[in-house]
């Protein structure tokens, strides 16, 4: 297998490429002088299967494009087949169509675009909700990063209880307390998806006396749900608040609002570059979740 990394592949690629002592190359980029992205392929792929890495952090749209240009180009120079490991896969959470007259399940349009482009095989990490991405036309590959957080997690904390902030992160949040040997819930939060404003709408009855609680959620954005998570935890008797969290967007002040909401650390990873937080490898994991038999060759 060869692996590429794409402009934001963020140095995942050759790590994979180092784990499983597969050959390596980076990829052609420059941009033109009105912001067009030039990408391309800098080594032969005729006959090989490849595993392009591009992660779809902001500039979300700049990304992805990179990724279908790169894709497509890796195609029509023949290679055998094409998977794509996207740690951060942008749009994920645009899942549902929660207005009649609104929004689109954009999802939907990503996952159809880089089938065309001729990806068979798709790896991300802890996608907002799995099921959405089974509408892509070949195979899916979710790679778990509560285990590698949990890991560096363990080695920081005592005492620690698990909080997730919504029933779906419950199922992380199950993975993530395992993983400490500790106790774990969650509350149940309200979005308003037109003014963006929060709520707590169930809350377990919860007593974190003494504990540092550890609120798990796949991203951060805005902050906002962090900043209720933890108020909670703190009314609840929580001696400290840490956050781990697959993917750091952190959006304008996100750093800020939840630092001031109490927030005494705060894990990711490396699915998205920041310099604010102890950043894990998922290198390692996205390595370990891939198959070992060749991916199934594209049809196009
Ligand atoms: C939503 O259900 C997600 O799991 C995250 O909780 C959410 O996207 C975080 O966004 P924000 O940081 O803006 O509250």
């Amino acid at each position: 297998m060869l692996v590429v990394d794409g402009p934001s592949g963020n140095g995942i690629g050759k790590a994979i490429a180092s784990v499983l002592g597969c050959e390596f190359s980076e990829c052609m980029h420059n941009l033109f002088p009105d912001g067009e992205s030039e990408v391309g392929l800098a080594s032969a792929v005729k006959g090989k299967d490849v595993l392009l890495v591009q992660s779809t952090y902001p500039l979300q749209d700049k990304r992805l494009m990179e990724l279908l240009l790169l894709a497509d180009d890796t195609k029509r120079e023949g290679a055998r087949s094409i998977s794509a490991a996207v740690p951060y896969l942008a749009y994920a959470r645009q899942d549902k169509r929660y207005d009649e007259k609104g929004n689109a399940v954009s999802i939907n349009t990503i996952l159809s675009m880089l089938s065309f482009s001729g990806i068979t095989t798709l790896v991300t990490v802890a996608p907002h909700n799995a099921e959405s991405l089974s509408t892509f036309n070949g195979r899916v590959i979710i790679v778990d990063a509560m285990a590698p957080l949990a890991e560096e997690v363990k080695k920081n904390v005592s005492d620690p209880f698990v909080l997730a902030p919504d029933k779906g992160a419950l199922n992380m949040a199950t993975r993530f307390a395992k993983a400490l040997g500790c106790g774990y819930t969650n509350i149940e939060k309200h979005r308003n998806k037109l003014t963006g404003e929060l709520n707590i709408l169930n809350a377990p009855k919860a007593d974190f006396k003494g504990k540092t609680v550890v609120i798990i959620d796949d991203m951060i954005s805005t902050g906002g749900t962090i900043v209720q998570t933890s108020k909670f935890a703190y009314e609840n008797g929580a001696k400290e608040v840490v956050v781990a969290a697959a993917h750091l967007l952190m959006a304008g002040n996100a750093y800020e609002r939840i630092t001031g909401a109490g927030v005494k650390e705060l894990y990711g990873t490396n699915t998205i570059p920041y310099n604010r937080a102890h950043m894990v490898d998922i290198s390692g994991a996205i390595a370990k979740a891939l198959p070992s038999a060749s991916p199934k060759q594209h049809s196009k």
